[in-house]
């Protein structure tokens, strides 16, 4: 399987063939590509031998860790058992089915119903249709309309760029498509000028009542939004924000859906973020940390709500995937979730890790580049800024972000950078003193952006 002549070749091979996604390709073939062969632990490991502490899980994703022989073994034996078979036609397979109990056991009483896809891409494409599905079979074929946020992530296909709030995604296909709305997002430390944090947070969530209001009520299907922005920065809304927001889709009667890619599956330390902020969705769809990355696999928590119009008089949903429930991807995901379980990951972060996570994340907002260090379980967000007592922003943020995480990079820390925010999101399974060497690593790239950029 080592074909070490390909693989001493492997930089020249990727850049003659492969496109990446979300990458400047020229940019990227000029540097050539770093290869990442080997991860143990919170642990990646590149093709020259080097270590890194990779404090992103992966992209948000490898929740348990990396190196559980146990899901590689989950789904070996269901590889063997039965590499393949659909849900469409009257049919299920013992995986997908377990899997859908299981992800409901944790949902509360409301969400006991999963819709499978194969990522958080499909996963939004398939809420977007229901949606609009729902409504129709209610005798409401006018509410189509979707309200999303400027600066929100719900993946990249059509729906999901569309929804997503990204300019730069919607300069490329002519997105956004039509029926998709955007409203401001809770991002108190940019744009909140002299308002409180909380009253910053009513003020973002009164936009939507005013964009339902400018679109009528009867046209707006459903407000989209993530429980924290994960791409977006780790974009922490303030106390107010949620319940205001879950006021207004009960008020004015339009579904409430909580992106939970990033967020499910323990990062805020609870099994959903919107169990952290105390609100329930009608739909979330759910990735990520489903199968910790393990294999690809999505899906759609389904509310009683829309569930009982689903299996009732809605007839055929036309929609899904020839790989929806893939058994092997479900075997290995049951897997995940066990380990969670077994483990006490979730408590862990909520009682334990997440809080010291917080204190030594919080400790960095001494340093003169910092304004703001906020963090919820292990989701953290860093604000860069040259002047914290005005919250003035650095005049060429990407550059700021870009030039900390590069630091990070050659210290042997993989951090994200979103513009002038840095983005932490390491393994549920992180230790003590591999939280305090992000931090310290962190520490050192922020001296160099201090000693670095003046402005
Ligand atoms: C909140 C959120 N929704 C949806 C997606 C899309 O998921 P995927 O990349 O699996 O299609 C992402 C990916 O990062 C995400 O962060």
């Amino acid at each position: 399987m080592n074909d070490k002549p390909a693989l001493s070749n492997l930089a020249a091979i990727d850049a003659a063939h492969h496109l990446h996604p979300f990458s400047d390709m020229k940019e990227l073939n000029a540097r050539g590509t770093r290869i990442i062969e080997r991860a143990e632990g919170v642990f990646i490991y590149d093709s020259t031998g080097r270590k890194y502490l990779d404090a992103f899980a992966g992209l948000w994703c490898v929740n348990v860790g990396y190196g559980r022989k146990s899901i590689a073994e989950a789904a070996y034996r269901q590889m063997q058992e039965l590499p393949y078979y659909n849900s469409f036609f009257g049919t299920t397979t013992p995986p997908a089915t377990l899997l859908a109990q299981k992800i409901a056991s944790h949902a509360g009483d409301r969400l006991k119903r999963v819709f499978f896809t194969n990522s958080g891409s499909e996963a939004t494409d398939t809420w977007f249709r229901m949606a609009r599905v729902y409504w129709k079979a209610l005798g409401k074929p006018g509410k189509t309309e979707v309200i999303a946020r400027r600066n929100g992530y719900h993946g990249s296909t059509v729906a999901g760029a569309s929804l997503g709030g990204m300019k730069l995604m919607h300069e490329q296909g002519n997105l956004p498509i039509e029926g998709i709305h955007h409203i401001g997002q809770p991002y108190w430390y940019a744009e909140g000028g002299d308002l409180s944090p909380a009253e910053f947070g009513l003020k973002a969530a009164r936009e939507l009542e005013a964009k339902i209001e400018e679109l009528g009520d009867d046209r707006v299907a459903a407000f989209v939004a993530e429980p924290i922005q994960g791409a977006g920065g780790v974009i922490i809304p303030p106390e107010t924000y949620w319940p205001e927001i879950a006021r207004i889709c009960k008020a004015k009667n339009i579904l409430l859906v909580v992106d939970e890619v990033i967020c499910g599956f323990g990062r805020l330390g609870e099994w959903f973020g919107h169990q952290h902020y105390g609100v329930e969705p009608d739909l979330a769809p759910i990735a990520k940390g489903l199968s910790s990355g393990y294999l690809p696999i999505g899906g759609v928590l389904v509310s009683d709500r829309v569930a009982d119009v689903m299996v009732g008089e809605l007839g055929d949903f036309y929609h899904g995937f020839t790989y929806s429930g893939h058994p092997v991807s479900a075997a290995a995901a049951l897997e995940n979730i066990r380990i969670i379980e077994e483990e006490g990951l979730v408590e862990r972060v909520r009682d334990d890790i997440g809080p010291y996570f917080a204190k030594a994340w919080k400790s960095l907002e001494d340093h003169a580049v910092v304004g703001e260090a906020e963090s919820v379980g292990l989701m953290g967000g860093l604000q860069l800024s040259p002047d914290k007592a005005t919250r003035r922003r650095y005049a060429k943020p990407d550059d700021a972000g870009i030039l900390v995480r590069n630091h990070c990079l050659e210290n042997g820390l993989v951090m994200r950078a979103t513009a002038d925010r840095m983005l932490a999101s390491p393994a549920l399974t992180i230790s003590r003193a591999e939280v305090d060497e992000v931090v310290e690593k962190l520490r050192k790239a922020l001296d160099h952006l201090r000693d670095t950029v003046k402005e």
